[in-house]
């Protein structure tokens, strides 16, 4: 950004604002706000194209943004950030609830008191030398009754353009708040502030102190030193998903890490499902899928990739909604083969932060396509093929209008949601996890996803390729108690007459020479027919000790009828001591919430250790010899 050169920085007490904003409480905060961070400069955001173009430039101008090639990619920007500002902070992230017990084992916790001084002397002053933005925000769509509003106040330009795109953003949320409407208030600060004649870097942020803390009682957001992501784009894993848990805890309905997806079979019966994955193993590619050829009259509509707000309707069934309007997606990867509706999605108006820069000012990261004899890497410096470093960050993202995707479900901004019939928990597990198993009921499939595991991501904190239990894959992303959230999920289903079904998936499962033994993405299609078939209450299967899975001749291997059975079955195994070993796994994590574990689980654990000690000649599938 350009900054003001002198400091002409606004006075609290005098700040004028725009006449169309009435809430007498918003005013108040937004002047405390001003008067502790101290900014020159105080911009109230009006969500225009006018002012996305606006901002863009100028950015172009204080170098954070390079723009693209108009031709190849229109009204596209790439962003390098700091190399030590690539992923979301997980150690530096807090739940300061009142109460140590309510945020739980797995959550960082300091007292809210404690908290507030620290975070009252890191913002003082902290805006010194910038602009305050001032950025409403609804999730959900625009006055829905199932929609949250949320104010971010942000000393980043970035953070407004990415603000544009993931949310509704723009002043007609003010007329949905009025005179004294609820809003999430949430402040955030790349926390480098300018001394006086100080010239700007192209990614500010705070190398040294970052801190993302929520105050779940208090419904607010307060984020010090980071630029990226879900540390500063706070309507997404904060407010969606931290904050929205806790209200989701009171009111009785979920705020999950799901994408969510419409499948229409050839007679054009649609299906909708969601399914939770942890960070970079695979939403948004399962959200845009397109079936194989072969698989003629099947289809696949995307309502959203990350996030899902989920609530009883009367009819007894659950509707979910995307409380998102854009992607905020894994670059990596990306491709024709794996993904060509992300890539429809991102021709243009999209913003790339940490891709490579091509010689021709398009974007490349490792995955899309050959490389470039040469290219700028995310941090700048000259890149070849032969060199040993990758040209994009593993983390890399784009940042892109949810519209934009050809596969966008007509109902993805209903505001009634659409009902789902089905969940599907996987992770990233080399061995142990079958291909796919159907829970054999509600609590089961809880259990399956309270004790999920992943192995790490770049996305994630922790050390690449380990295993960590990630319950529903929202072990970074729950606002309080780990062990009431397992509850909480009981509870849903007891209190609905047609809990959807529950189905536990693993793309990742290796072969013997350490290669994917499923060759995934659009072959998922064939797993998720069946899913689908089950969902409807067809479809064939046989009992397993973890639950219901297809018979070989149970899916539809058109186009890849190479695939053989005994394959099939290698991704199916379930060996009885590697799940010993595994349930121990789970008993690890119970430990931890020893005194908030729900009865039913105790139970079924025991039934599964029961169902593994059934002879293997019925079930083995390696023996292909189980009952049918
Ligand atoms: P967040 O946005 O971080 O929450 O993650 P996400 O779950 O949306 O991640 P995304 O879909 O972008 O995952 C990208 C990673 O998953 C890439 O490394 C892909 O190659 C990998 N991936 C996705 N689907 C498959 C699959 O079917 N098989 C294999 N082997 N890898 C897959
Ligand atoms: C994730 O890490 O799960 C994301 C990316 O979706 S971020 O918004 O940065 O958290
Ligand atoms: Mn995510």
């Amino acid at each position: 950004m350009a900054q003001p050169t002198a400091t002409t920085a606004v006075d609290a007490a005098t700040l004028e604002f725009p006449d169309y904003i009435k809430h007498t409480q918003f005013k108040e905060w937004v002047r405390e706000m001003v008067a502790l961070c101290k900014p020159d400069k105080v911009y109230w955001c009006d969500g225009s194209q006018e002012e996305y173009d606006r901002l863009c430039n100028e950015m172009v101008e204080s170098d954070t943004f390079i723009r693209l090639n108009p031709e190849l990619r229109p009204n596209s920007f790439l962003a390098r950030s700091d190399p030590s500002d690539v992923a979301r902070v997980e150690d530096r992230t807090y739940i300061c609830s009142v109460n140590r017990d309510a945020a739980g084992p797995t959550n960082n916790w300091m007292n809210p008191k404690e908290m507030h001084e620290i975070l009252g002397g890191l913002f003082d002053g902290c805006m010194r030398g910038r602009t305050m933005y001032v950025i409403p925000f609804s999730m959900g769509p625009l006055g829905s009754h199932i929609s949250y509003i949320g104010v971010e106040l942000s000393d980043s330009a970035y953070v407004v353009v990415n603000m544009r795109i993931m949310t509704r953003m723009g002043k007609a949320v003010y007329d949905v708040l009025g005179e004294k409407g609820d809003y999430v208030p949430c402040i955030h600060t790349v926390g480098a502030p300018l001394e006086p004649g100080q010239e700007d870097v192209a990614w500010p942020c705070n190398p040294k102190v970052k801190y993302i803390v929520h105050f779940p009682e208090e419904r607010s957001i307060w984020s010090y030193g980071s630029g990226y992501g879900g540390n500063a784009l706070l309507g997404k894993k904060c407010l969606a998903l931290r904050i929205a848990s806790v209200i989701g805890r009171d009111e009785g309905w979920l705020a999950e890490h799901m994408l969510i997806l419409g499948v229409e079979d050839p007679t054009g019966k649609k299906t909708y499902v969601a399914a939770a994955f942890p960070s970079a193993c695979g939403k948004t590619n399962f959200a845009m899928l397109i079936p194989p050829a072969p698989m003629e009259g099947w289809k696949v509509t995307t309502i959203g990739d990350d996030i899902a707000w989920i609530k009883p309707g009367d009819d007894g069934r659950l509707y979910a909604i995307n409380p998102e309007a854009g992607y905020f997606g894994v670059a990596p990867g990306t491709s024709e083969k794996t993904n060509p509706n992300a890539l429809r999605s991102i021709e243009a108006n999209t913003i790339f932060t940490n891709v490579a820069l091509t010689p021709d000012g398009n974007v490349w990261w490792e995955g899309l396509s050959a490389p470039p004899a040469s290219a700028i890497d995310w941090q700048g410096n000259e890149w070849t093929p032969a060199s040993d470093k990758k040209a994009a960050h593993p983390n890399s993202r784009f940042t892109a209008p949810a519209a934009q995707n050809p596969a966008i479900d007509p109902a993805w901004e209903d505001p009634n949601g659409v009902p789902i019939q089905a969940f599907i928990f996987g992770g990233r597990r080399s061995t142990v996890v079958p291909l796919i198993v159907q829970s054999f009921n509600w609590s089961f499939g809880v259990y399956t996803g309270a004790t999920m595991g992943s192995e790490m991501t770049a996305a994630a904190f922790g050390t690449m390729g380990q295993v960590r239990r990630d319950p529903f894959a929202m072990l970074p992303f729950l606002g309080y108690h780990v062990g009431r959230y397992f509850t909480h999920w009981l509870n849903i289903g007891r209190n609905i007459s047609d809990p959807p079904r529950v189905f536990s998936v693993n793309w990742f499962r290796k072969d013997a020479d350490g290669n994917f033994a499923w060759p995934g993405f659009a072959d998922n299609m064939r797993v998720l027919k069946w899913i689908v078939e089950r969902a409807n209450g067809r479809g064939r299967a046989i009992e397993s000790p973890l639950g219901y899975m297809p018979r070989y001749e149970d899916l539809d291997w058109r186009g890849m009828e190479d695939f053989t059975e005994q394959q099939f079955q290698e991704l199916m195994a379930v060996d009885r001591d590697i799940w010993l070993q595994e349930l121990l796994l789970h008993e690890e994590l119970f430990m931890k919430i020893y005194d908030r574990i729900p009865n039913e689980f105790i139970a079924i654990r025991s039934l599964l250790l029961s169902n593994l000690w059934r002879s293997p000649e019925h079930w083995e599938m390696g023996a292909g010899a189980y009952n049918s």
